[in-house]
Parts: structure tokens; C-alpha cells; sequence
């Protein structure tokens, strides 16, 4: 009997019980296969819990639910873990203790849920030997090789929410409101909630922004008589020539968190212009809770798309969604690219037709 294992790793993201539930189904459908389910991402491999046969009972009612049933970690990259040791932080390469237990446990297919990280180590050790599917997830949206990861839509739907009242105060107040929005290096949030909310100026990592134009814009605002304006700022945008904001640099051991840019800019339009300006970090709100209808159909259609390519046994690829149709690229190749947005695009054309200002 073959036996297929999941794992979701990383951070959360709205979609990833629909996966496990779309993995579980499609597989007890397809075939005579036992599934496993592996709790906490890497972690769970070597963990004696930490692994566990998923039944339809297990999956049954988790389709709308946000978070993991499986749980996530986004640290424990089995190629550099940190531990402490003797009281000392050090990094350790345990991939073959982690490989070494896949191998004991006889799995067919290790099916990987995760953004690019996650999806990175996934080809690593599909490189020395796991046989690896892997389903692109992440709210972030930057991973190459698919149009879309799912739990990008939910963000986007609600920071368009969050738009939508911030609004309604600044207009009362006449304000400038900042609204600092997820996306590590990329800008997809911002771009896209920045659009579907009405922002009048969207801060992107991608175009580096000058404070100047942000005033031009708002300025320009209250000169035709509307005397308060929406900046969408992705976490990971910087003015010209000038580094990113951290919250949390980290070490070399542990990634570095973005943060704070939105204080930032705010701040900088008060003291500096003399705008009445206020900032919102919307933060986790974004990857909690339940997954848009978008997310539950693509997070569905993976799932039964990367079970259908486990029980033939087609190992080394990647689920992604391309024109609209769900398909299966080289996991390798995907993982190679960060995607970014395309500054040349038509999301960012048709903002700037709508006289968006982007700071540059
Ligand atoms: O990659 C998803 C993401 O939510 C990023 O947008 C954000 O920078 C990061 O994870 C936050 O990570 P954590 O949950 O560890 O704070």
C-alpha cells in the first residue's frame, strides 16, 4: 500500500485546512493509500507525536477554517536549525537525521505546504533523494512559477476591508492614514488591496519612493476639494536610497522581521510637511481567520491536484496556476525565482492611470 505523508511549514495562511482536506479526500478517493499527517512543519518529522495517520474524519469541517490543523512553523529549516547548546545559540544541519526518518517510515510521496522558504528546503531535499510535491501557499503571493498561492485573495480582501473604514475616518478628520500591509520584499498586497480600497498612493519595495511626491499627491488632493488621502504602504517599501524598517533584525540565526515603515511615513508627513497623519499596521489580521471563497477553491483545487500527482508516483513538482488553469511545474525551477511585482505591469498601470501615486 502506498503511503503518502503532508506537512505544512512555514507561516499560516487562510487555505491550508482546505488543502489537508482537499489531500485527504482526493487520495481516499483515488486509491487504497494510507496518508499521514506530520504536525509542526519540519519539526514534526523527528518528533515521535509528531506523526500521525489523517483520516476523513480528521478533515471533516476544517474547509472554512483559517490556521493549520497540522500546525506550522516558520523556523526549524532542517539545513540550518538553531538550537541552544551548553547555553550557547548554534546552528546545526540535521536533514540527514530528517531524511534518514522519512526513509523509516517507507513514504511514496512527502506532500510540502509552504511559501518560498519552506518550498525551498522542500527542493533541497528533493535534491538529496525525498520524493517531494509541493503546493505553493502564502499570502505574500511572491512565489515563482504560479500566478497565485493561496491566501493572497484573503489578505487582499482584508486589507480592502481595513480600507474601506479607514476612510471614513480620515475624511471626517481631514487626515493622511497610512496603512502598513504584509508582503516581505514584495508588493503584491499593497498593490492589489491598495487598488480594491481606493488608496491615493501605493509604497511598494519595488519603486523606491521619495516623500516629496507623497505630498504632491496629498496636496494635490486638497486642491480639488478632498481634504484627507489613503497611503497603502507594504511593509518592505523604503524611500530612495534608504534601508527597509525592521522591527526585528534578527541574527544571522533567525530571519529578520519587516515592520514599522508605516510609523514612518506618518510621522515623517507630520513633523516634516505638517500633514495630520495617522498609521494602522494591520499585521496578522491578514493571515488569520477564514479563507475567501478564491482561496478555498484554489487551496482545493491544489490539494487534489498534488494528491492526484502522489498516487502516480510524479514527484519533483510544484502545483501553480497558470491563465487560470491548475497546473504542475518544475518545483526546482519555481523555487528559483522571488517573484516581484512587475513595475511595468497592468496592476500598476492601471493604478497609475487612476492618478495613484506610487512616490517616485
Ligand atoms: O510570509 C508571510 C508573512 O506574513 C509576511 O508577510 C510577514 O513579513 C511575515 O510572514 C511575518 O512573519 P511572522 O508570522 O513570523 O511574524
Amino acid at each position: 500500500m502506498k503511503r503518502i505523508a503532508i506537512l505544512t511549514g512555514g507561516g499560516d495562511a487562510p487555505g491550508l485546512n482546505a488543502v489537508i482536506r482537499s489531500v485527504v479526500k482526493t487520495v481516499k478517493n483515488l486509491c487504497e493509500c494510507e496518508i499521514l499527517g506530520i504536525k509542526n512543519g519540519f519539526e514534526g518529522i523527528l518528533d515521535d507525536e509528531g506523526i500521525f495517520p489523517l483520516t476523513r474524519e480528521e478533515v471533516r469541517g476544517i474547509l472554512h477554517r483559517g490556521g493549520t490543523i497540522l500546525g506550522a512553523a516558520n523556523r526549524g529549516n532542517p539545513f540550518a536549525r538553531k538550537i541552544v547548546r551548553d547555553g550557547e545559540d548554534v546552528v546545526e544541519d540535521i536533514s540527514q537525521q530528517i531524511i534518514d526518518k522519512l526513509d523509516s517510515l517507507g513514504l511514496d510521496v512527502l506532500i510540502i505546504v509552504g511559501g518560498g522558504g519552506t518550498l525551498r528546503i522542500a527542493s533541497e531535499l528533493l535534491d538529496l533523494g525525498v520524493p517531494v510535491i509541493g503546493v505553493p501557499k502564502t499570502i505574500d503571493n511572491d512565489i515563482g512559477g504560479t500566478e497565485y498561492s493561496f491566501g493572497f485573495d484573503t489578505a487582499v480582501s482584508i486589507a480592502s476591508e481595513a480600507f474601506d473604514r479607514l476612510h471614513t475616518t480620515a475624511e471626517s478628520h481631514h487626515r493622511v492614514m497610512a496603512l502598513e500591509l504584509m508582503g516581505k520584499n514584495a508588493g503584491f498586497i499593497a498593490l492589489h488591496a491598495g487598488l480594491a480600497g481606493g488608496a491615493d498612493v501605493i509604497l511598494i519595495p519595488e519603486i523606491p519612493f521619495h516623500f516629496e511626491s507623497i505630498v504632491e499627491r496629498v496636496r494635490e488632493r486638497v486642491e480639488v476639494g478632498s481634504h484627507f488621502s489613503i497611503i497603502a504602504v507594504a511593509e518592505g517599501a523604503s524611500p530612495v536610497g534608504e534601508d527597509q524598517v525592521f522591527m526585528y533584525r534578527g541574527d544571522e540565526l533567525i530571519t529578520a522581521r519587516l515592520g514599522g515603515i508605516g510609523a514612518v511615513v506618518a510621522n515623517h508627513l507630520a513633523e516634516k510637511y505638517g500633514l495630520e497623519s495617522r498609521f494602522t499596521v494591520l499585521g496578522h489580521l491578514q493571515r488569520g481567520g477564514s479563507p475567501t471563497a478564491f482561496d478555498r477553491w484554489l487551496a482545493t483545487s491544489y490539494g487534489a491536484a498534488a494528491a492526484d500527482l502522489a498516487v502516480v508516483g510524479r514527484i519533483g513538482r510544484m502545483i501553480a496556476l497558470k491563465c487560470g488553469q491548475i497546473v504542475d511545474v518544475n518545483l526546482g525551477d519555481a523555487v528559483a525565482v522571488h517573484k516581484r511585482v512587475d513595475v511595468y505591469g497592468d496592476t500598476v498601470r492601471a493604478a497609475r492611470c487612476l492618478g495613484i501615486s506610487f512616490g517616485d
